[in-house]
């Protein structure tokens, strides 16, 4: 069984996280279809290392620190009280259920240090796997806008990992 930890992403994480956002798949589910470009993603990810207070991100590894996976939170504009969720696996972990389990150790460990905080995800409504996950998780749905689901993660809702997590199916060869 792989055992998954999670640790905050760094400046050396970049590139991969860059080729993991350009894949077909994670652009077809994204808000933002386009390509991202070299020189703004460079841009983009410094200044979100450089804000903790409003972006924190994390890579999902294995005992082996293999890189599987990333989840980050954004601080709403809007109110400060609410961040929104993104989460992408490389596309070699995708269809083994990391999913879930990286996104809810992710979560144990953003809410140790940010106990008050709500959790919103957006979602396009052909996203069913991350739907999926995302409602077994304990997100809510809160309102549609087209082809986009908004869902929450009210701040009472415990997600409590004491230890690493263990995907909750057996791996299947990808
Ligand atoms: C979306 C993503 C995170 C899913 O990761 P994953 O853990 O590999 O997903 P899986 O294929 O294992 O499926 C996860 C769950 O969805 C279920 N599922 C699969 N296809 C489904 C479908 N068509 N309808 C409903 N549920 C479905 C699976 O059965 C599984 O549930 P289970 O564990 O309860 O059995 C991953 O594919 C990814 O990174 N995609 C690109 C980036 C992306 O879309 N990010 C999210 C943006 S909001």
């Amino acid at each position: 069984m792989t055992v998954l930890r999670i640790r905050p992403w760094a400046v050396t994480d970049e590139s991969l996280i860059l080729s993991w956002a350009n894949d077909q798949q994670t652009r077809k589910n994204s808000l933002k279809p386009n390509s991202i470009k070299k020189s703004v993603h460079k841009t983009w990810f410094l200044s979100i290392l450089k804000n903790p207070k409003i972006h924190q991100g994390f890579l999902c590894v294995n005992s082996k620190k293999n890189k599987l996976g990333i989840v980050r939170f954004s601080q709403k504009t809007s109110d400060k009280m609410v961040w929104e969720i993104h989460f992408t696996l490389a596309p070699g972990s995708r269809g083994k259920g990391l999913a879930r389990p990286m996104i809810q150790q992710a979560i144990a460990v953003f809410k140790r240090k940010n106990p008050k905080i709500s959790l919103l995800a957006k979602v396009k409504t052909s996203n069913l796997r991350s739907l999926h996950v995302l409602k077994t998780l304990g997100f809510q749905k809160m309102k549609k806008k087209r082809r986009l689901l908004c869902l929450r993660l009210k701040r009472t809702k415990k997600i409590n990992i004491r230890r690493p997590l263990k995907p909750q199916r057996p791996l299947r060869a990808s």
